[in-house]
């Protein structure tokens, strides 16, 4: 009621002052946990025994300049990450791993090469179980640090975001004849997503409210998969349908489970991103962004620089490497450049409704305050002449 009372206060005499209050109290930004896989690992990987694969703390990873130098980040410089946390008027947020983190703005648990399933990257990832369990320790250090209600207060106001499934569809599936044996692509599909809901869930159960995720790509795209596409040949250029295609069909689930979740979820409130069609018009028309290629990558050897040799760390040493990455789709093999990362945040921050919602990212972070929805003042006799 007190909500409602200074809501409708604001419309009143007082509008010029309650504006000025609101605007100030709505400044305060939530704190933001990472989940996910090399899209968003700041350097966790660096701290951990792993395959060169699943690195890139060396040249060239982040020699644009905007880091003194390589960080452990899979991209020319930062990642969509770093720049919602600079939208969201934060400090880069730090990984997990690194000694001297502090947490009461946020941390980054992602680990390159993670997938949502266990089985995928064994024993070379932190897998989102794993992650999940970190952040236990982090929820326990907060409650130590900061006494059980300002750590509770910090935790529902935190924005959860997840950047993980590209791995369990690649390596977990498409490269293991195995799983393929067990599962078929559906059956598949559905074991991830049932892994990603309980992951999610148990956020929800230990706090956490606001949720973001950023959707998969289309797969098949990516330079590393175009060579692998087994029913094209080099000069076509085609994308190999099976890997979008789970990606796709991992998309549609995961909408599917949020609107339920919503329903399900008392104060549950999340910012989903369709992304394939927005990723896939950029690869195909990259002119029309700003972009001079969107086929071939920025880094590695081989056709459209797919081979996996970027920094020359890995079993193929040769790599070459472009200009100009940001006239680059794809930084790497399988990564995108800043520039993308730049793009995917801004879209997700404030963009529009078509490809971001039902909240966008801005609304999650800033909206803390506001515990009223559109649908409670629209209901109230009182609002019906107040314009959104
Ligand atoms: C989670 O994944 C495992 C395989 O790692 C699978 O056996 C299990 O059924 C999945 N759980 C759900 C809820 O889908």
């Amino acid at each position: 009621m007190a909500n409602l009372v200074s809501l409708l206060g604001c419309f009143g005499i007082l509008f010029a002052m309650c504006y000025v209050a609101s605007a100030s109290s709505l400044a305060v930004s939530s704190a933001l946990f990472i989940f996910g896989d090399s899209t968003v690992d700041p350097g966790n990987n660096n701290h951990m025994e792993t395959i060169p694969e699943n690195r890139a703390d060396y040249k060239p990873y982040g020699q644009n300049g905007f880091f003194e130098g390589p960080t452990g980040r899979f991209s020319d410089g930062r990642v969509i990450v770093d720049f919602i946390a600079e939208y969201a008027k934060l400090p880069i947020i730090p990984p997990f791993r690194q000694p001297s983190a502090k947490y009461t703005k946020g941390v980054n648990f992602a680990s390159g090469g993670a997938g949502i399933l266990s089985e995928t990257n064994q024993g070379l990832v932190t897998d989102l179980k794993t992650q999940l369990k970190n952040f236990e320790d982090v929820q326990k250090s907060l409650t130590e640090n900061l006494g059980d209600e300002q750590a509770k207060k910090l935790i529902s106001e935190a924005v959860y975001f997840f950047s993980i499934g590209s791995n369990d569809y690649m390596g977990g599936y498409l490269g293991n004849p195995k799983m393929q044996q067990d599962y078929n692509p559906e059956q598949y599909v559905d074991v991830v997503i049932g892994n990603l809901t309980k992951a999610i869930q148990s956020l929800y159960e230990k706090g956490g409210r606001k949720f973001g995720f950023l959707s998969l790509s289309p797969l098949g795209c990516l330079p590393a998969l175009r060579i692998l596409n087994p029913k094209a040949s080099q000069e076509e250029r085609r994308c190999f349908e099976g890997a979008s295609e789970l990606a796709l069909a991992h998309n549609n689930a995961l909408k599917a489970v949020l609107t339920s979740l919503e329903y399900l979820l008392k104060g549950f409130k999340y910012c989903n991103s369709n992304f394939y069609n927005w990723l896939q018009d950029r690869i195909n028309n990259p002119s029309k962004y700003g972009f001079k290629e969107g086929v071939n990558a920025c880094c590695g050897t081989g056709p459209y620089r797919g081979i996996y040799t970027c920094g020359g760390k890995k079993e193929v040493t040769d790599y070459e490497l472009c200009d100009n990455a940001e006239d680059y789709v794809w930084w790497d093999s399988f990564h995108p450049t800043e520039r993308i990362h730049e793009h995917f945040a801004k879209a997700l921050w404030n963009g529009p409704p078509l490809s971001v919602g039902p909240y966008n990212l801005k609304d999650l972070f800033f909206n803390n305050e506001m515990k009223l929805t559109i649908a409670d003042v629209v209901d109230n006799p009182h609002s019906n002449h107040f314009q959104f």
